[in-house]
């Protein structure tokens, strides 16, 4: 079982996804744009160049623990037909998921989970992921009213739109109205434009290990952690 998160329509704008059924072509999906965005610049893990089957070993972890029901898939998703973020109003942003209702709610990353079941002709037939992240629980049992937000990207070609806010925000909404949590945190390296795009989101930062990050010779990234009370 899927949840989803109903959007006013009057603009084409991407829908919440709540763990859809990893088939082998999201799977395949998922990692292509992993690479894309970490060719782009992005601070997912990977420095560049990469392709996809240096990520593929570490995106099947996280997907074996999707599957497993430890981390939920939130994602956006929009119709095939719209190729980039030219189809999205720049000001109708997706804001309104914060308030928005889930119309179903069920156990996440179930078998049963599949875009099938609400009319959608085979996975993604008509739709496509365009920006997703992960939310991952503790191993610890003393730490599972918070989760760790992971992963978090927007493919390159919807970049920019207010996507990767609304994201966050649909995150926020899902971890407290049916995780039940009552915080988020998550980390980055420093010297990307992600801290500031964190704090927007609401993020405090809490937290800084210096240089703990190497992403080249001679350029170490501080690890920044942040932390979001829901
Ligand atoms: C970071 C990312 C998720 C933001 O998503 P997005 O859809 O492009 O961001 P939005 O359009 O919602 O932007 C929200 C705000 O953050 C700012 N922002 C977004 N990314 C930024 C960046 N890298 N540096 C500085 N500011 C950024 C935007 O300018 C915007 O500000 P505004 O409200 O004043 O216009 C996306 O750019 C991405 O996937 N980047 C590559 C992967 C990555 O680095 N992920 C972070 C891992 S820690």
């Amino acid at each position: 079982m899927h949840h989803e998160v109903g959007q006013s329509a009057a603009v084409t704008v991407p829908r919440v996804v709540v763990n859809p059924t990893l088939t082998e072509e999201l799977r395949a999906h998922l990692v292509d744009m992993w690479a894309r965005v970490t060719n782009e610049g992005g601070a997912v893990g990977f420095v560049p160049p990469v392709t996809a089957d240096d990520i593929r070993p570490t995106a099947d972890r996280s997907f074996e623990r999707v599957r497993q029901g430890a981390d939920a898939l939130i994602c956006l998703v929009a119709p095939n037909h719209e190729k980039n973020r030219e189809s999205v109003r720049t000001d109708d942003r997706l804001g309104s998921t914060e308030s928005a209702q889930y119309e179903r709610v069920g156990v996440p990353g179930t078998d049963s989970d599949n875009l099938s079941s609400r009319g959608i002709s085979g996975p993604l037939a008509d739709e496509r992921v365009v920006a997703w992240l992960l939310l991952a629980q503790s191993e610890s049992l003393l730490r599972r009213h918070w989760r760790t937000v992971y992963r978090v990207q927007v493919d390159p070609e919807w970049q920019g739109v207010g996507l990767g806010t609304s994201l966050m925000a649909a995150a926020a909404t899902y971890a407290k109205e049916v995780l039940g949590l009552e915080a988020l945190t998550l980390m980055t390296r420093s010297g990307t434009g992600a801290e500031r795009f964190y704090k927007r989101c609401g993020y405090r930062e809490v937290g800084r290990i210096p240089g703990a990050i190497r992403v080249g010779p001679n350029d170490n990234r501080d690890e920044v952690h942040f932390w979001l009370d829901l």
